[in-house]
Protein backbone atom coordinates (compact mmCIF):
# COMPACT_ATOMS: atom_id res chain seq x y z
CA UNK A 1 0.00 0.00 0.00
CA UNK A 2 1.15 3.13 -0.82
CA UNK A 3 0.96 5.88 2.09
CA UNK A 4 0.62 9.95 0.36
CA UNK A 5 2.79 12.50 2.04
CA UNK A 6 1.55 14.35 4.11
CA UNK A 7 0.73 17.79 3.03
CA UNK A 8 1.52 20.43 6.01
CA UNK A 9 -1.73 22.20 6.99
CA UNK A 10 -1.81 25.52 5.63
CA UNK A 11 -3.42 27.75 8.86
CA UNK A 12 -4.90 31.15 7.68
CA UNK A 13 -2.84 33.72 9.23
CA UNK A 14 -4.00 36.15 11.85
CA UNK A 15 -3.01 39.10 13.01
CA UNK A 16 -4.35 42.08 15.34
CA UNK A 17 -3.71 44.82 12.82
CA UNK A 18 -5.93 43.91 9.50
CA UNK A 19 -9.84 42.74 9.56
CA UNK A 20 -10.43 40.29 7.37
CA UNK A 21 -13.25 41.89 4.96
CA UNK A 22 -16.66 40.11 5.07
CA UNK A 23 -16.81 37.56 2.09
CA UNK A 24 -12.68 37.99 0.95
CA UNK A 25 -10.87 35.10 -0.36
CA UNK A 26 -7.77 34.58 0.96
CA UNK A 27 -4.32 33.60 -1.18
CA UNK A 28 -1.09 32.24 -0.25
CA UNK A 29 1.99 34.54 -0.24
CA UNK A 30 5.30 34.20 0.62
CA UNK A 31 6.92 36.30 2.83
CA UNK A 32 10.80 35.50 3.27
CA UNK A 33 9.98 31.89 1.67
CA UNK A 34 7.09 31.01 4.32
CA UNK A 35 3.31 31.00 3.16
CA UNK A 36 0.86 33.25 4.72
CA UNK A 37 -2.71 32.40 3.48
CA UNK A 38 -4.13 36.33 3.28
CA UNK A 39 -6.91 38.54 2.43
CA UNK A 40 -6.26 38.77 -1.56
CA UNK A 41 -7.71 42.55 -1.47
CA UNK A 42 -5.08 43.77 1.24
CA UNK A 43 -1.79 45.88 -0.25
CA UNK A 44 1.03 44.05 0.72
CA UNK A 45 2.28 45.99 3.84
CA UNK A 46 -1.64 45.26 5.34
CA UNK A 47 -1.39 41.45 4.08
CA UNK A 48 2.12 41.54 6.01
CA UNK A 49 0.54 42.78 9.23
CA UNK A 50 -2.57 40.30 8.84
CA UNK A 51 0.21 37.59 8.70
CA UNK A 52 1.40 38.85 12.21
CA UNK A 53 4.80 41.16 10.84
CA UNK A 54 4.96 44.61 12.71
CA UNK A 55 6.74 47.31 10.84
CA UNK A 56 9.08 48.66 12.83
CA UNK A 57 10.95 50.14 10.06
CA UNK A 58 9.99 50.32 6.28
CA UNK A 59 6.55 51.96 6.44
CA UNK A 60 5.78 55.58 6.54
CA UNK A 61 3.49 57.27 5.13
CA UNK A 62 1.10 54.64 3.75
CA UNK A 63 0.13 56.90 1.12
CA UNK A 64 2.70 56.40 -1.57
CA UNK A 65 4.37 59.33 -0.41
CA UNK A 66 7.73 58.86 1.55
CA UNK A 67 9.72 55.96 0.05
CA UNK A 68 10.30 54.04 3.26
CA UNK A 69 8.46 50.39 1.97
CA UNK A 70 10.31 49.44 -1.09
CA UNK A 71 9.41 45.71 -2.36
CA UNK A 72 10.92 43.35 -4.27
CA UNK A 73 8.83 40.15 -5.52
CA UNK A 74 8.26 37.41 -7.97
CA UNK A 75 5.71 35.12 -9.14
CA UNK A 76 5.62 31.70 -8.63
CA UNK A 77 6.84 29.88 -12.12
CA UNK A 78 8.44 33.24 -13.56
CA UNK A 79 11.86 34.51 -13.38
CA UNK A 80 10.84 38.20 -13.82
CA UNK A 81 11.17 40.37 -10.47
CA UNK A 82 9.08 42.94 -10.08
CA UNK A 83 9.06 46.12 -7.30
CA UNK A 84 6.51 48.08 -5.68
CA UNK A 85 5.80 49.62 -2.73
CA UNK A 86 4.28 47.90 -0.49
CA UNK A 87 1.66 50.43 0.94
CA UNK A 88 0.55 50.67 -2.57
CA UNK A 89 0.50 47.27 -4.14
CA UNK A 90 -2.11 44.77 -3.56
CA UNK A 91 -1.36 41.02 -2.53
CA UNK A 92 -1.54 38.69 -6.04
CA UNK A 93 -1.47 34.64 -5.26
CA UNK A 94 2.05 33.38 -5.25
CA UNK A 95 3.91 36.24 -4.92
CA UNK A 96 7.37 35.72 -2.98
CA UNK A 97 8.18 39.10 -1.66
CA UNK A 98 10.76 40.56 0.21
CA UNK A 99 11.28 43.85 2.12
CA UNK A 100 13.93 46.65 1.14
CA UNK A 101 13.52 49.52 3.57
CA UNK A 102 17.19 50.63 3.36
CA UNK A 103 19.69 50.56 0.93
CA UNK A 104 23.33 51.75 1.90
CA UNK A 105 23.92 53.95 -1.04
CA UNK A 106 26.78 56.26 -1.30
CA UNK A 107 25.72 59.74 -0.13
CA UNK A 108 27.71 62.97 -0.55
CA UNK A 109 28.07 65.33 2.32
CA UNK A 110 28.15 68.95 0.93
CA UNK A 111 26.81 72.38 1.70
CA UNK A 112 24.28 73.76 -0.92
CA UNK A 113 25.17 77.52 0.36
CA UNK A 114 28.33 77.21 -1.28
CA UNK A 115 27.66 75.75 -4.52
CA UNK A 116 26.49 77.09 -8.24
CA UNK A 117 23.97 76.21 -10.87
CA UNK A 118 26.78 74.48 -12.91
CA UNK A 119 26.54 70.62 -12.99
CA UNK A 120 30.77 70.26 -12.23
CA UNK A 121 29.95 70.24 -8.82
CA UNK A 122 27.74 66.81 -9.23
CA UNK A 123 30.20 65.31 -11.52
CA UNK A 124 32.92 66.12 -8.40
CA UNK A 125 30.48 64.65 -5.62
CA UNK A 126 29.33 61.34 -7.68
CA UNK A 127 31.54 61.03 -10.14
CA UNK A 128 30.16 57.15 -10.81
CA UNK A 129 27.08 59.04 -12.60
CA UNK A 130 30.45 58.24 -15.57
CA UNK A 131 29.90 54.56 -15.24
CA UNK A 132 26.36 54.18 -16.12
CA UNK A 133 26.27 51.64 -19.02
CA UNK A 134 22.59 52.97 -19.77
CA UNK A 135 21.29 49.43 -18.74
CA UNK A 136 17.66 50.70 -18.28
CA UNK A 137 17.52 48.67 -14.87
CA UNK A 138 16.78 51.72 -12.97
CA UNK A 139 13.95 52.59 -14.98
CA UNK A 140 12.09 49.42 -14.93
CA UNK A 141 12.65 49.45 -11.23
CA UNK A 142 10.98 52.63 -10.49
CA UNK A 143 7.82 52.14 -8.68
CA UNK A 144 7.09 56.14 -9.67
CA UNK A 145 7.83 55.64 -13.25
CA UNK A 146 10.71 58.41 -12.89
CA UNK A 147 12.34 57.66 -16.12
CA UNK A 148 15.69 57.38 -14.01
CA UNK A 149 18.13 56.49 -16.97
CA UNK A 150 17.24 59.67 -18.83
CA UNK A 151 18.00 61.70 -15.59
CA UNK A 152 21.60 60.46 -15.09
CA UNK A 153 22.06 61.07 -18.75
CA UNK A 154 20.95 64.33 -18.62
CA UNK A 155 23.29 65.10 -15.66
CA UNK A 156 26.09 63.59 -17.53
CA UNK A 157 25.50 66.25 -20.34
CA UNK A 158 25.48 68.82 -17.49
CA UNK A 159 21.62 69.66 -17.45
CA UNK A 160 20.74 70.27 -13.95
CA UNK A 161 17.29 71.37 -14.44
CA UNK A 162 16.26 68.87 -16.95
CA UNK A 163 17.22 65.80 -14.45
CA UNK A 164 16.06 68.13 -11.43
CA UNK A 165 12.33 67.98 -13.94
CA UNK A 166 12.93 64.47 -14.71
CA UNK A 167 13.18 63.37 -11.22
CA UNK A 168 10.59 65.16 -9.81
CA UNK A 169 8.43 62.49 -8.17
CA UNK A 170 11.13 60.56 -6.76
CA UNK A 171 10.30 59.34 -3.29
CA UNK A 172 13.86 58.27 -2.72
CA UNK A 173 12.94 54.51 -2.39
CA UNK A 174 16.25 53.25 -3.22
CA UNK A 175 14.97 50.71 -5.74
CA UNK A 176 16.75 52.21 -8.55
CA UNK A 177 20.27 51.80 -7.07
CA UNK A 178 19.63 48.23 -5.49
CA UNK A 179 19.61 47.44 -9.62
CA UNK A 180 22.47 49.52 -10.80
CA UNK A 181 25.51 47.45 -12.06
CA UNK A 182 27.48 51.15 -11.85
CA UNK A 183 26.90 50.90 -8.17
CA UNK A 184 25.29 54.76 -8.44
CA UNK A 185 23.04 55.87 -5.79
CA UNK A 186 20.87 57.69 -8.55
CA UNK A 187 18.30 59.14 -5.97
CA UNK A 188 20.71 60.59 -3.73
CA UNK A 189 22.55 62.54 -7.14
CA UNK A 190 19.06 63.57 -8.19
CA UNK A 191 18.26 64.88 -4.98
CA UNK A 192 21.62 67.17 -5.51
CA UNK A 193 20.30 67.97 -8.87
CA UNK A 194 16.49 69.24 -7.47
CA UNK A 195 18.49 71.55 -4.81
CA UNK A 196 20.53 73.00 -6.91
CA UNK A 197 17.82 73.70 -9.30
CA UNK A 198 15.33 75.53 -6.53
CA UNK A 199 18.15 77.23 -5.21
CA UNK A 200 20.25 78.97 -8.71
CA UNK A 201 18.12 78.06 -11.52
CA UNK A 202 14.65 78.22 -10.90
CA UNK A 203 13.64 81.58 -10.83
CA UNK A 204 12.54 83.41 -7.25
CA UNK A 205 8.83 83.81 -6.59
CA UNK A 206 8.13 87.52 -5.20
CA UNK A 207 5.19 86.36 -3.52
CA UNK A 208 6.67 83.84 -1.31
CA UNK A 209 9.77 86.23 -0.72
CA UNK A 210 7.26 89.22 0.67
CA UNK A 211 5.07 86.07 2.50
CA UNK A 212 8.16 85.23 4.46
CA UNK A 213 8.76 88.96 5.08
CA UNK A 214 5.48 88.79 6.89
CA UNK A 215 5.85 85.89 8.90
CA UNK A 216 9.63 87.60 10.04
CA UNK A 217 7.34 90.14 10.81
CA UNK A 218 5.17 88.41 13.54
CA UNK A 219 1.84 89.05 11.43
CA UNK A 220 0.72 85.40 12.08
CA UNK A 221 1.89 84.96 15.48
CA UNK A 222 -1.16 85.78 17.39
CA UNK A 223 -3.28 83.59 15.15
CA UNK A 224 -0.41 80.98 15.70
CA UNK A 225 -1.19 82.17 19.63
CA UNK A 226 -4.89 81.39 19.18
CA UNK A 227 -4.74 77.84 17.80
CA UNK A 228 -2.30 76.48 20.74
CA UNK A 229 -4.72 77.71 23.40
CA UNK A 230 -7.53 75.81 21.63
CA UNK A 231 -8.72 72.57 23.13
CA UNK A 232 -8.39 69.51 20.84
CA UNK A 233 -12.18 69.39 19.85
CA UNK A 234 -12.45 73.02 19.10
CA UNK A 235 -9.20 72.43 16.65
CA UNK A 236 -10.91 69.43 14.73
CA UNK A 237 -14.06 71.49 14.32
CA UNK A 238 -11.68 74.65 12.65
CA UNK A 239 -9.94 71.57 10.90
CA UNK A 240 -12.90 70.13 9.13
CA UNK A 241 -14.80 73.52 8.68
CA UNK A 242 -11.42 74.93 6.83
CA UNK A 243 -12.17 76.46 3.74
CA UNK A 244 -10.52 74.58 1.20
CA UNK A 245 -9.31 75.20 -2.71
CA UNK A 246 -11.33 73.30 -5.00
CA UNK A 247 -9.90 70.56 -6.31
CA UNK A 248 -10.93 71.49 -9.95
CA UNK A 249 -10.23 75.50 -9.51
CA UNK A 250 -8.34 77.60 -12.47
CA UNK A 251 -4.61 78.26 -11.07
CA UNK A 252 -4.43 81.54 -9.90
CA UNK A 253 -8.60 82.31 -9.76
CA UNK A 254 -9.39 80.86 -5.93
CA UNK A 255 -9.25 83.08 -3.14
CA UNK A 256 -10.87 82.29 0.34
CA UNK A 257 -13.33 83.95 1.91
CA UNK A 258 -11.60 84.64 5.07
CA UNK A 259 -8.92 87.25 3.52
CA UNK A 260 -7.34 88.71 6.72
CA UNK A 261 -4.57 86.08 6.57
CA UNK A 262 -3.53 86.79 3.12
S1 LIG B 1 14.05 57.21 -8.84
FE1 LIG B 1 14.84 55.52 -7.58
S2 LIG B 1 14.62 56.21 -5.46
FE2 LIG B 1 13.34 57.54 -6.76
S3 LIG B 1 11.31 56.60 -6.68
FE3 LIG B 1 12.33 55.78 -8.50
S4 LIG B 1 13.34 53.89 -7.80
FE4 LIG B 1 12.75 55.03 -5.97
S1 LIG C 1 20.89 50.95 -13.54
FE1 LIG C 1 22.76 52.16 -13.31
S2 LIG C 1 23.99 51.59 -15.08
FE2 LIG C 1 21.90 50.94 -15.56
S3 LIG C 1 20.97 52.73 -16.66
FE3 LIG C 1 20.50 52.95 -14.47
S4 LIG C 1 22.12 54.31 -13.71
FE4 LIG C 1 22.84 53.45 -15.65
S1 LIG D 1 4.78 53.73 3.54
FE1 LIG D 1 5.33 55.60 2.54
S2 LIG D 1 5.50 55.02 0.44
FE2 LIG D 1 4.78 53.21 1.42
Amino acid sequence: MCETAKQPEIKVATGDRAILPEGAKTIPVYVMGKKYEVPETLTIMKAMEFAGFKFLRGAGCRGGICGACPTVYRMAGDYKLHFGLACQTVVQPNMYLAQIPFFPANRASYNIEEMNAAAEAIHALYPEIFRCVACNLCTKACPMEVKVMDYIAALKQGQVEKAARISFDCIQCGLCASRCMGEIPQYHVAQLARRIFGKYIQPRFEHLVSRVKEIESGKYDPMLDDLTKMDQEELKKRYVEREREPDLSTLGEWKPKETQYL
